[in-house]
């Protein structure tokens, strides 16, 4: 029966395309999102004031600018680099950032400017994270095309390190409370919050562009009902891994919005595979009937003498299974 196996395979293909989506959609609902549009904002500001350090610049110096004075307490820095020497050589030192070659942007610009920016005591402000502390300020490390050094909203580049990770070595960081774990935070510009372990000491790695710190989750009066599993952050590789949840904040809410989206999807399944079933019995009915038409029409066409050509004309010709005449006389019993 090759038919209703057919079909079954695409029932399963089906339901994976359905399942698919809906299981990355639970995933993807355990990152920690941050509302990051004041932040943006700020990066913006932050831009501008960076450039702003900049008077003839030569290439690979850092150059330390002012932040406005409403902002002050937050520190930021610009260097400017050839592409081709970030991409090459990287950048051994810059503040507390150490960029290893195969750095790569996107899109491509001839001339890139880091700006770094360290927020000070402004960093729970932009980016308070809930259930954490931050042992270290937030620093952040941007890209921006250096094409027009008074260009403002500028958008950034994708920064991305092909080969090894950036490492981030913070100066100063607070210790730790005893039993609590220390994990690297990088905050991507849309908001999305990552949790990786240090890779030693006070050292982080990152693979993109963003905001950085190190940061211990907060011992908090009220536990929350569902205890979430430690994320547990891989090592080695320092790809932060989008695998933090929220610790507080709304979780009875998301856990029923969970069950609510199982629930559908198991309903929705049963639907499909109902309507699937019944597909699967009308096709077999029609083949069935298809059969039945070709085996009567079979019938009809057996009931006449078989046909065949006689030169150019279709004659019916007798079959030779009726019984040859005999003559009487010749009959020997
Ligand atoms: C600081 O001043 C700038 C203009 O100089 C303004 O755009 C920004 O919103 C201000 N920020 C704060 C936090 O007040
Ligand atoms: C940070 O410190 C500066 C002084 O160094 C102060 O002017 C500013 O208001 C502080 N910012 C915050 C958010 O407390
Ligand atoms: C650079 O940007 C500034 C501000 O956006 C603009 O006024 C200026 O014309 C730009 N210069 C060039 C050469 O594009």
């Amino acid at each position: 029966m090759g038919l209703p196996r057919s079909l079954t395979m695409h029932v399963i293909i089906l339901l994976c395309c359905l399942f698919g989506p809906l299981q990355n959609h639970v995933i993807a609902q355990s990152t920690t999102s941050l509302s990051i549009g004041p932040a943006r904002a700020l990066d913006s500001i932050l831009q501008d004031y960076a450039y702003r350090a900049f008077i003839q610049p030569r290439t690979g110096i850092p150059y330390d600018g002012t932040a406005p004075l409403n902002l002050s307490g937050i520190t930021i820095s610009a260097m400017r680099l050839r592409t081709g020497s970030l991409r090459n050589r990287g950048v051994q030192s810059y503040k507390e950032f150490e960029i290893p070659k195969g750095i790569s942007l996107n899109p491509y610009v001839k001339r890139v400017v880091l700006v770094y920016q360290n927020l000070g005591n402004w960093s729970t402000s932009y980016y308070g994270l809930p259930g954490y502390t931050y042992l270290t300020p937030v620093i952040g490390l941007l890209a921006y095309d250096a094409v027009n050094l008074s260009a403002t909203n500028l958008p950034e580049l994708k920064v991305k390190a092909t080969g090894n990770p950036i490492l981030i070595h913070f100066s100063d960081a607070k210790s730790a409370p005893p039993g609590l774990t220390v994990k690297c935070v990088w905050i991507s510009l849309s908001g999305s919050v990552s949790f990786s372990s240090p890779i030693s000491g006070n050292t982080c790695s990152a693979v993109y562009q963003g905001h950085f710190s190190m940061a211990v989750e907060s011992i908090s009066p009220a536990p929350a009902p569902e205890m979430s599993p430690a994320p547990t952050p891989t090592s080695g590789g320092g790809v932060a891994v989008p695998n933090a949840r929220p610790p507080s904040q709304g979780k009875g809410k998301s856990s029923k919005t969970k069950i609510g989206i199982i629930v559908g999807s198991v309903i929705g399944g049963l639907v499909i595979l109902t309507l699937l079933g019944l597909l699967v019995l009308w096709t077999r009915k029609l083949k069935q009937r298809k059969k039945m038409q070709q085996m009567e029409r079979a019938a009809e066409v057996g009931e006449f003498l078989d046909m065949t050509y006689v030169g150019p004309t279709k004659a019916p010709v007798a079959m030779i299974t009726r019984t040859p005449p005999v003559l009487e006389t010749e009959y020997v019993p």
